[in-house]
């Protein structure tokens, strides 16, 4: 807040208490004269308002509440940017309650880190928990179901960049990835190129397509070249994990299987990242969180 709002606040408040006070004082008794009438004059369907003060009790109840206003804002945060003396905050708050669970988490992951990996997702209450760290940190990009999307790789299926086991699934969330698929297109000698390597890319998953006489002379023309990918992608285009190479000869696809996409990707290179959570999740966190994904690999689809 800046300082002019934080004045302007503070002065319509000091302002208002102000004047309720004096209202409540200025009206605390009647004049001599006042006092003198029976009635106010006003009258209404035959029923006569009578003149009497406040009573006293009443009007001490309203001192009480202003009373009670000018502790509160002293203690706590009202008066526009003034922090009160107790310091409270709603963000103290949110941050004592965090850390109250997480005290209360605490022998719960460290129950379950004593499990391995495998033997954790035996655990119901582990995969909720899983679950739960999953829904909340990566479903934005895999998906609730872990099923993935364009450019974020499935996570149920057996198709893995960097490998499944459960170490590599670790390293995969500690430390963050980050693909590098270089642009191949001049590597390709341009357009015609890049097209021919691309349907030789779908020969490797799918040999049926050399059937079309056109493709088969693409197949034929492209292969060679493919000594280039060799390095990351293996040789028969199996992949290489060490290096986050997907595996082309199956039916996974990071990015997609079309022609068009693929032709995209020789073009102009690829460098999905993923983001390192070894800073923001706890040991145990990640664990448990291993453990699911593993789970998610294991239930067959
Ligand atoms: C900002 C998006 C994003 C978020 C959030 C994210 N990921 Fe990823 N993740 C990716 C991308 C992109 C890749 C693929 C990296 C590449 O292309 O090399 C990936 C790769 C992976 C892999 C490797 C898959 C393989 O085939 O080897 C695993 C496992 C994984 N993520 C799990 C998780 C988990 C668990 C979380 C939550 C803690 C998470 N990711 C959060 C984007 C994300
Ligand atoms: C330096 C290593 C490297 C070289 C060389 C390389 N690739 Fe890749 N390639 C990768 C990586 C890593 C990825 C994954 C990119 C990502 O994670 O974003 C990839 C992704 C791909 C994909 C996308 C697969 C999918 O599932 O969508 C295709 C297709 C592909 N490469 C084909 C080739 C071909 C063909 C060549 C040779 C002309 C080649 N790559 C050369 C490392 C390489």
């Amino acid at each position: 807040m800046s300082d002019f709002w934080s004045w302007f606040i503070i002065i319509i408040v000091v302002i208002n208490l102000g004047g309720c006070a004096w209202l409540l004082w200025s009206n605390r008794k009647m004049s001599a004269e006042e006092a003198k009438k029976e009635t106010t004059g006003h009258v209404f369907d035959g029923i006569e308002e009578r003149n009497q003060p406040l009573p006293r009790w009443w009007l001490w109840l309203f001192w009480l509440t202003l009373a009670f206003t000018l502790i509160y804002l002293a203690l706590y945060p009202g008066l526009g940017a003034y922090d009160g003396i107790l310091g409270w905050s709603s963000e103290k708050q949110l941050e004592k309650r965090v850390e109250m669970m997480e005290k209360r988490a605490q022998p719960i992951f460290a129950e379950f880190a004593k499990e391995p990996v495998k033997e954790l997702t035996q655990y119901p209450e582990a995969m909720e928990v899983g679950g739960r760290l999953f829904a909340n940190n990566c479903a934005t990009c895999h998906g609730s179901d872990g099923r993935g999307a364009r450019g974020y790789p499935n996570l149920t299926d057996n198709a893995w960049l960097y490998g499944g086991s459960p170490q590599a699934i670790k390293t995969t969330l500690n430390n963050g990835r980050q693909g590098n698929m270089p642009a191949m297109g001049s590597a390709l000698g341009g357009k015609e190129g890049v097209r021919d390597m691309a349907v030789y890319v779908q020969s490797l998953s799918n040999p049926q397509i050399a059937e079309d006489p056109a493709k088969a002379k693409a197949i034929e023309r492209a292969k060679p070249k493919f000594a280039t990918c060799a390095a990351c992608h293996g040789q028969d285009g199996t992949g290489n994990q060490a290096m986050g190479a997907p595996d082309l000869t199956d039916d996974s696809w990071l990015y997609g299987s079309d022609l068009k996409t693929i032709q995209d990707t020789l073009m102009n290179g690829r460098s999905g990242k993923m983001p390192s959570f070894g800073n923001r999740l706890s040991e145990e966190q990640i664990h448990v969180l291993a453990a699911y994904v593993y789970n998610l690999s294991q239930s067959g689809n």
